[in-house]
């Protein structure tokens, strides 16, 4: 063991590594905001883009950071250092760290506003609250919501004392076990709300939203939203991988058949959130696809409303919405106190503390952004649009183009041979390829694309 796994700990298997990255991949990104977004970008084209950018850019770039965290074996900032000096290359890129630490700050404060919205669900549902709901009805109970700061505040709060409780006691420890009954649990949910959604939504057309190929809806900055949640939804681009990869054990797995398990869960997972949701919203012409961040919120507590059991159904569904938000969260912002614990800027505790107040503070602008700020628009975009955008669309994009960049040209090639085995044969000779010649051109050409219209 090295100076940083004695600091923050060692995964007990390739198993509990993952369960752990799983449980850093799934979480709101797959439930609320895949299908938001899917709603507002017109469909089935930006789902076949969605689907393209996972298996050219996700895939290839995720398994180079899980690479680069076993290589550094610290936290990011620190094994960007390292793996430079090893390669005899800049110490700039270090700066893939700080971007990531800056991106998860910024992203873990709207997160948490979200994950309090679930954790008000899980309340509403067990107190019968959507008993026969209507679609007009479940739209006030949720602009209701929105108004009241109160509970907003509270409930954000709730969630950020959860999640630092964790990340305190060391995020090693007991997660695994943990993931391992959320994620089946999750899995199961999902499936019974699929019924419902089969039986008594209108399930041809909510199909045909998600998978109706048409191209004409399609404009680039849609192109650049399911690139960006690509990485958002894999938890790429800003170290959170990274830093889970450097707790992997020493004994050798195969990285690259690891990641693909991974990215096939999670686009599994959101596939069928997205075919619980459009149904319901086709049966009730009071919500629309675009109805934007509500749509989960909107929509789901109609079926719950209306189906048998769904008091008891809608509290499970939204507890463990939370709950696998509360996986991905604490993978936000371990990277940022792995680095402050290891440099010995703080304790484990101090460093968490510190970090999950600053963090917290941020998130009360996106609390506003849905009520007293909501007029407060830059480019026509709220408090909480324009962290959305900067972080996913740009920063993660970023960090993940100078992670290629990094691994594909400048990294010193021995090394990557004795992390993965030999890259010139089988499917890691076409990852290089891909990754070096493929991945940064797509998302130059995205980036460019987007900025002029
Ligand atoms: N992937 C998570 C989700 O889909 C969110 C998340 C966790 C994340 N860690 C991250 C997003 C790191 C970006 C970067 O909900």
């Amino acid at each position: 063991m090295n100076i940083q796994q004695k600091v923050n700990g060692v995964w007990g298997s390739r198993w509990v590594f993952i369960l752990a990255a799983t449980g850093s991949a799934v979480g709101l990104g797959n439930i609320w905001k895949f299908p938001y977004i899917t709603g507002e970008n017109g469909g089935g084209a930006f789902v076949l883009v969605y689907l393209a950018c996972i298996a050219l850019i996700g895939v290839p770039i995720m398994i180079a950071e899980v690479m680069l965290g076993r290589r550094g074996r610290m936290s990011p900032i620190n094994s960007m250092l390292l793996l430079a000096r090893e390669s005899n290359t800049s110490r700039w890129w270090g700066s893939v760290g700080w971007l990531g630490s800056l991106a998860g700050i910024l992203i873990l404060s709207f997160y948490s506003v979200i994950a309090g919205w679930a954790l008000q669900y899980m309340s509403l549902s067990a107190s019968g609250e959507f008993y026969q709901i209507s679609g007009e009805a479940s739209g006030a109970t949720f602009s209701g919501l929105l108004a009241d700061v109160e509970s907003l505040v509270t409930w954000h709060t709730v969630f950020m004392a959860l999640t630092l409780l964790i990340v305190m006691a060391g995020v090693v420890k007991g997660l695994g076990k943990a993931i391992s009954v959320i994620m089946p649990l999750l899995l199961v949910l999902l499936l019974v709300m699929l019924g419902y959604s089969i039986a008594e939504g209108n399930f041809a057309e909510g199909w045909n939203f998600l998978f109706a190929f048409d191209a004409s809806k399609l404009e680039w900055n849609s192109v650049l939203v399911a690139l960006g949640h690509a990485f958002f939804t894999l938890s790429l681009g800003m170290g959170a991988i990274m830093a889970y990869g450097s707790y992997m054990p020493e004994e050798k797995v195969s990285i690259g058949n690891t990641v693909i398990i991974i990215a096939m869960l999670d686009t599994l997972i959101a596939l069928i959130a997205g075919l619980v949701i459009f149904p319901i919203v086709f049966a009730n012409p009071s919500i629309e696809p675009g109805a934007g961040p509500g749509l989960l919120f909107v929509s789901l507590p109609i079926a719950f409303g209306n189906m048998a059991g769904g008091q008891l159904f809608g509290f499970m569904f939204f507890a463990l919405v939370a709950l696998a938000a509360l996986s991905s969260a604490i993978s936000i912002i371990e990277p940022t106190v792995a680095w402050l614990v290891e440099s010995r800027i703080a304790s484990r505790i101090k460093a968490t503390l510190g970090l999950g107040f600053t963090i917290w503070f941020v998130g009360l602008g996106t609390v506003l952004s849905f009520n007293h700020w909501a007029d407060y628009t830059l480019f026509d975009k709220t408090f909480f649009d324009s962290l959305d955008y900067l972080t996913a669309n740009i920063m993660l994009p970023l960090g993940g183009l100078l992670m290629a960049l990094f691994v594909g040209w400048f990294m010193n090639t021995k090394a990557i041979v004795e992390e993965l085995g030999p890259i010139d044969q089988g499917g890691y000779k076409y990852w290089l390829r891909i990754l070096r010649y493929v991945s940064p051109v797509l998302l130059a050409i995205v980036f460019v694309m987007s900025l002029i219209g």
